[in-house]
């Protein structure tokens, strides 16, 4: 499927399984604006429904992944449309932001290439994984310009880092780096800007060898978890795991079982079953 000028502020390519979703207003550092919020409502739509992409890989254009919320268009005219408006636009922001993006129904990677500030941290944290630049510079830059981290920003921080970490970086507005970013465990690694989009396809490659439906139950499952009791996590995450063979059209479970116990070809310790 050609994406080809179907956007304004994002453009789609998808590549051997890959769907490069970029953020593209470089110009302003790929802030989210309204347009943008909208566009990418249509973007996760129209990637989950392409047989060709198995993982979507969410980047920017220019040396930004996002400078967060657009200051201008989002908070500045939209204070001064009618009231019920903000409704709407708020609306769309979470929607792609996180809502569709912490459930989407394939695996999601953050490729964090740049600047990384405030509203930026709800789809940083929605994506399932994310490989950051060293080079890159993350920011709750919200202190700074008089606001505290609105939408999904905090619950971000305090679902992925420590507390005392969370608190000194809202508080304080400093910024720091991929590494850091790594460390705090915010991303799962952080390499030089040379090699980031390859080791972003090294990851993207492991996650499309797997079994989607598979996939889908695992990091949906693993994501409810937090939400319910355990009790509750029992009854759920068997449910998951009898809807995921319940629907996986190749059988993944009994074919996984043959190789390992009749064929003795696998060695589900070290290694994927062969689809
Ligand atoms: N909202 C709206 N416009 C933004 C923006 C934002 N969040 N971030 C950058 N821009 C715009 C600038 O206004 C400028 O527009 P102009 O060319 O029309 O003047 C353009 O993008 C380039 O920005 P500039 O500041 O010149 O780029 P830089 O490379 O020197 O600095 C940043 C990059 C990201 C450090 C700086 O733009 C910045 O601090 N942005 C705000 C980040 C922020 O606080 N985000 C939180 C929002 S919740």
């Amino acid at each position: 499927m050609s994406y080809e000028g179907r956007w304004t502020t994002v453009a789609v390519k998808v590549e051997d399984g890959i769907a490069w979703v970029t953020l593209n207003r470089p110009e302003k550092r790929n802030a989210m604006s309204p347009t943008l919020n909208r566009e990418m409502c249509e973007v996760l739509d129209a990637v989950e429904q392409d047989p060709e992409a198995g993982v979507l890989v969410l980047t920017g254009a220019g040396e930004s992944w996002t400078a967060g919320m657009d200051l201008k268009e989002y908070f500045r005219e939209t204070d001064a449309g009618p009231e019920v408006l903000q409704e709407k636009i708020r609306r769309e922001a979470s929607e792609w932001q996180w809502k569709r993006l912490r459930m989407y129904a394939k695996p999601t990677i953050a490729m964090v290439n740049g600047w990384c500030f405030g509203g930026g941290f709800s789809p940083l944290v929605a994506c399932d994984l994310a490989i950051c630049a060293d080079e890159a510079t993350f920011g709750l830059s919200e202190i700074n310009w008089g606001i505290p981290p609105g939408n999904l920003v905090s619950k971000a921080m305090a679902d992925t880092v420590g507390h005392r970490q969370a608190l000194y970086y809202i508080m304080t507005g400093k910024t720091f780096d991929g590494r850091k970013a790594a460390e705090m465990g915010l991303v799962n690694e952080s390499v030089p800007l040379a090699q980031l989009r390859e080791a972003t396809v090294e990851l993207a490659q492991n996650l499309l060898e797997k079994n989607p439906v598979v996939m889908r139950a695992a990091k949906i499952g693993f994501k409810r978890c937090r939400e319910l009791t355990w009790e509750q996590n029992e009854d759920y995450l068997y449910a998951k795991l009898d809807q995921s063979t319940l629907r996986d059209p190749e059988r993944g479970r009994e074919k996984g079982m043959k190789q390992f116990l009749d064929d003795k070809s696998i060695k589900p310790g070290l290694q994927a079953y062969r689809r």
